[in-house]
């Protein structure tokens, strides 16, 4: 029989991107990214003992339920030597940008009170998704932009929205750019209009605000797209759906310019079960169907997939099954035979 598929693991990918400081997993809902993210959090803080932050928005705070230690809202929670975990609460995010939305304008203008239509725009904003994906993005940046890590491993939450960031980061900076752009006119305005009247030109405040937030935003958005210091990895099964969704998400990467930097296949059960005695129908049939779906695999995305991780008899939670995960992920073992 010829061998089909053999990852090694993800250890190769990073010992061959050594210059890899933000690891993203993305994917359809409940197939591994969470466990993936852990696992390698896992690994650089403890084999490499590189300063990890491992980071998620989840509302659902899976990160807690993995770790079995609650982080949800509690900012930078060291978790092991090396090895930090954050888990925003997205909702006091949103919060907490709207209050400071407001102390703006009051401060701008000079205002006791934000106008009532005003206020009551900036309240409506928080039921817009738009407004969550914008306070992940920003709570990313923000600690990517302070350094104090030696690489960052964002759990992200389902599919689309890994991939879509990058999307929405090349939105925003456009955006921000028209605005900038805008603004820039009316400050010109402004500047004969005030030497018209006599006046002294004033810094436009709204101005330096925007060119800061563009700024960032293209910092970090440089940074999501060098495929040298970020990575994405894409979680699948040996499913169908799993691997129409990665041809997808091939794609939009593709047509986004990017590429990704692998893929992640879980869940596997090991094909010796099926020659092992006592073995039950029931097992044997998904076994089969697994190693049917892992030969399409193959085919279509041969050595694009950097690891294999196989099917845990319990869910992999707390540290010894997070490490069991971790060693898996790193160092594939198994294979798919054709
Ligand atoms: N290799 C595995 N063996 C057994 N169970 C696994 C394995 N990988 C993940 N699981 C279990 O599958 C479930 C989903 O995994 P996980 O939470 O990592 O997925 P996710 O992609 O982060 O999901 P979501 O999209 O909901 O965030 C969890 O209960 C997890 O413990
Ligand atoms: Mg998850």
């Amino acid at each position: 029989m010829a061998v089909a598929l053999k990852p090694k693991g993800l250890l190769e990918y990073f010992e061959r991107h050594p210059e890899v400081e933000i690891v993203i997993f993305a994917g359809k809902g409940g197939l591994g990214k969470t466990t993936s993210s852990s696992s390698l959090a896992w690994y650089m803080s403890q084999v490499k003992k590189k300063r990890t932050l491992l980071f998620s928005t989840d509302p659902q705070a899976s990160l807690s339920d993995i770790w079995e230690q609650d982080f949800y809202g509690k900012g930078e929670v060291e978790v092991l030597p090396n090895l930090f975990v954050v888990e925003i609460d997205a909702d006091r995010r949103v919060a907490e940008y709207q209050a400071s939305v407001k102390q703006k304008i009051k401060d701008m203008y000079g205002l006791d009170q934000v106008p009532r239509e005003i206020e009551e725009y900036i309240d409506s904003t928080s039921a817009e998704p738009a407004m969550y994906e914008s306070a992940t993005y920003d709570a990313m940046a923000e600690l990517v932009a302070a350094k104090q890590y030696d690489i960052y491993i964002f759990d992200m939450p389902p599919f689309g929205h890994g991939v879509r960031m990058v999307a929405m980061a090349d939105i925003l900076s456009k955006w921000v750019e028209k605005i900038t752009e805008a603004r820039a006119k009316v400050a010109e305005y402004d500047a004969i209009a005030a030497t018209l009247k006599g006046e002294k030109g004033h810094e436009d405040a709204v101005m330096a605000e925007l060119i800061d937030i563009r700024n960032k935003i293209r910092a970090f958005t440089d940074l999501l797209t060098d495929r040298r210091r970020t990575a994405f990895f894409m979680v699948l099964i040996p499913e169908k759906m799993a691997i129409l969704d990665t041809e997808r998400a091939l794609q939009m990467f593709s047509a986004l310019g990017m590429e990704m930097s692998g893929l992640v296949v879980n869940q596997v059960y090991p094909a010796d079960l099926l020659t092992k005695e006592g073995t039950s129908d029931y097992l044997r049939n998904r076994v089969q169907m697994q190693q049917e779906h892992l030969r399409v695999i193959a085919e279509k995305f041969g050595d694009r997939v950097r690891a294999m991780v196989p099917m845990f008899t319990r869910e992999p939670k707390g540290r010894e099954m997070i490490e069991l995960a971790a060693r898996h992920l790193m160092q594939s073992e198994l294979m798919v035979e054709v």
